[in-house]
């Protein structure tokens, strides 16, 4: 793509602090997501998803630091910025989505007037515009009658009405970047293709861009234009959503498509990966080679002598496996 990107993820590394060291949880992971883009970064629980999400914003936990790279927004370094200047860009130009909106919904505050919040937040004062935004914003996420449902508080809600509240909080300042993270996951599935239906809608009418976070490649196919395949804080493969199922590189990546709930496998267990993630403390003493290896297959010597270098597989797809010759003498078309 020759278009600048809107958010362009520099050698980002995040550690977490045990004592005098830093553990890394992410380590050097570099991407790039264009204007109105749907890209999704999908991996097993502890793969480092949240902690990315987290730092684009600068909402790392206590205990958790940025400890390399670069993160431009809009060509402006997030990672130099003072917390005056995120608190302009944060549920303004950039905002977030979670798993649970329980857990982020103020109990004791109406929906209307938390969707309505940022708009207060990012200096908007009169009431009646706020008030017609809300509205607005209600009936665009599918909150039907929003008159009636403004002044309804979030355990009057059910689970699907308050993911859709919090995407109408997210959205009503209209922001150039969503980031989503498992915002489905708690969800059953009709309310599941609801809610990714409706992210999609946000993103072909508002033109927003969006990182959508899932450890389901069988979600993040029905939504993503391209995905990031992470594990154990590295990026293992990368590439547009069609190239990366109909020609997965990395065996870890064979094993999220392989893991996947098929029609066709109802009522079978679902094909899990042997084997677990590495612990953030195991990566640390492990140092050298694939963090895959341990679990993979097909792993031989090399595999545990270094973290392999990027093989260009085809245009936009890429993947860091020691098995995987560059460029692959079979091409197929395109991403
Ligand atoms: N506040 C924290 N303090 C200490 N360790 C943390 C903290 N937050 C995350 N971690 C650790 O960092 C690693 C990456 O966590 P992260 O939450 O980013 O994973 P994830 O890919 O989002 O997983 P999940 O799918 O379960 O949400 C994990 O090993 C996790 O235990
Ligand atoms: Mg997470």
């Amino acid at each position: 793509m020759n278009q600048t990107p809107l958010l362009d993820v520099q050698g980002l590394s995040i550690g977490i602090q045990q004592g005098k060291r830093w553990l890394p949880a992410v380590d050097n992971i570099s991407f790039q997501l264009y204007p109105g883009e749907i890209l999704g970064i999908v991996g097993e629980s502890g793969c480092g998803k949240t902690l990315t999400a987290c730092s684009i914003q600068r909402l790392l936990p206590q205990g958790v630091q940025t400890t390399g790279g670069n993160i431009l927004f809009n060509g402006i370094d997030i990672t130099g910025l003072s917390q005056e200047e995120l608190r302009r860009i944060r549920g303004n130009e950039i905002a977030m989505v979670f798993q649970e909106p329980m857990t982020s919904l103020n109990p004791l505050l109406t929906i209307g007037r938390q969707i309505g919040e940022p708009l207060e937040l990012h200096g908007k004062k009169d009431k009646k515009l706020i008030c017609s935004k809300v509205l607005e914003v209600m009936e665009k996420v599918g909150l039907q009658d929003p008159k009636k449902l403004a002044p309804a508080y979030p355990h009057q809600l059910s689970g699907g009405m308050r993911q859709r509240v919090m995407i109408a909080a997210a959205v009503i300042c209209e922001p150039k970047l969503l980031i989503a993270d498992e915002p489905t996951t708690a969800l059953d599935v009709t309310i599941q293709a609801q809610i990714l239906h409706l992210l999609k809608k946000i993103n072909q009418e508002l033109k927003t861009a969006i990182l959508f976070i899932s450890h389901d490649l069988g979600v993040i196919s029905q939504l993503c234009d391209r995905v990031l395949v992470m594990y154990a804080g590295k990026l293992v493969e990368a590439g547009g959503v069609k190239a990366i199922f109909s020609h997965p590189q990395h065996e870890y990546t064979k094993s999220l498509i392989g893991s996947i709930p098929r029609k066709a496998l109802k009522g079978k267990p679902l094909a899990n990966i042997p084997g677990k993630v590495l612990s953030i403390e195991e990566i640390a003493e492990r140092k050298f080679g694939c963090p895959f290896a341990p679990r993979c297959i097909r792993a031989g010597t090399s595999c545990f002598a270094g973290f392999p270098d990027k093989a260009t597989v085809n245009e936009g797809h890429y993947v860091h496996c020691t098995l995987v010759k560059p460029l692959a003498e079979e091409h197929y078309g395109g991403i």
